[in-house]
């Protein structure tokens, strides 16, 4: 069964690539995270129309490219030839929606550690995206170097069956009281919470647990620093070079 102590976790994660510096959920917004000195990013993935599995973080591509429309209309020719740059600054234009293999390939080759988190956009087929993902993932990364989350249940029980050793993390906006009925049936390995809605009483039981506390996504390194002493043991965060400063070591 798969373990937090394997994981090689940092303190600090680049929430949808370095997304406070490069268009969220790109390539370059990967490698602008590995130039920071950053080791692990989060990303969202879902299926396009033709069941291609890309990094993207909307049901539409209205807001992140210059194009219109919901991604299960689209094939990957059509979602690739947005600009998904501009938007963001004029200097990223050539930046291309990425497929999860491309990413996947990109991440391995800079030793880069990825939480995956699994986005349900409605009427989108949950196995199908099991399928496609979760095989992907794990033969490009290692283990220890990757972390499935959702906040849909659903898809992290079908992610349990598809393989079971692949590290699972919980993912809630407010940590419910029952998460850990949850988190023994899928063996899961962290938890992952809104900053903002988070109790010590809860930060408390996960660490309790023996399961890793993540937060997003907070982007005020004093507002958020109280929580580093309640057991937080990471943040995603857009701009995680604002922790640099902090350390759970040094605040007690
Ligand atoms: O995985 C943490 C965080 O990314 C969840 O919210 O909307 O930014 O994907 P969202
Ligand atoms: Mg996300």
């Amino acid at each position: 069964l798969p373990s937090s102590d394997a994981l090689s976790l940092p303190l600090a994660i680049a929430h949808r690539g370095l997304s406070a510096y490069a268009p969220e959920n790109t390539l370059a917004a990967v490698r602008a995270a590995h130039e920071a000195g950053l080791s692990w990013v989060e990303l969202d993935v879902q299926l396009l129309g033709d069941g291609t599995p890309v990094i993207w973080h909307d049901a539409s591509v209205n807001r992140c490219s210059d194009g219109r429309g919901r991604l299960k209309n689209l094939d990957l020719a059509t979602a690739q030839a947005l600009d998904t740059g501009s938007w963001f600054n004029a200097c990223f234009a050539n930046e291309r929606m990425a497929t999860l293999e491309d990413m996947l390939t990109l991440l391995s080759s800079l030793g880069m550690g990825l939480n995956l988190e699994l986005k349900l956009s409605p009427g989108h087929d949950v196995q199908a995206l099991i399928d496609a993902v979760i095989p992907m993932a794990v033969t490009h990364l290692p283990a220890e170097c990757l972390i499935i989350s959702s906040f849909d249940p659903q898809a992290l029980r079908l992610t349990r069956q598809q393989n079971a050793v692949v590290n699972i993390g919980l993912l809630y906006d407010d940590i419910p009281k029952d998460w850990l009925v949850l988190a023994d049936e899928l063996s899961a390995v962290s938890v992952h919470a809104d900053w903002r809605a988070l109790t010590r009483v809860a930060a408390s039981d996960v660490a309790a647990s023996g399961r890793k506390l993540l937060c997003y996504t907070p982007n005020d390194a004093a507002a958020f620093a109280p929580r580093w002493a309640w057991g937080v043991d990471a943040v995603i965060s857009d701009d995680p070079s604002i922790f640099s400063e902090e350390s759970p070591s040094v605040i007690s």
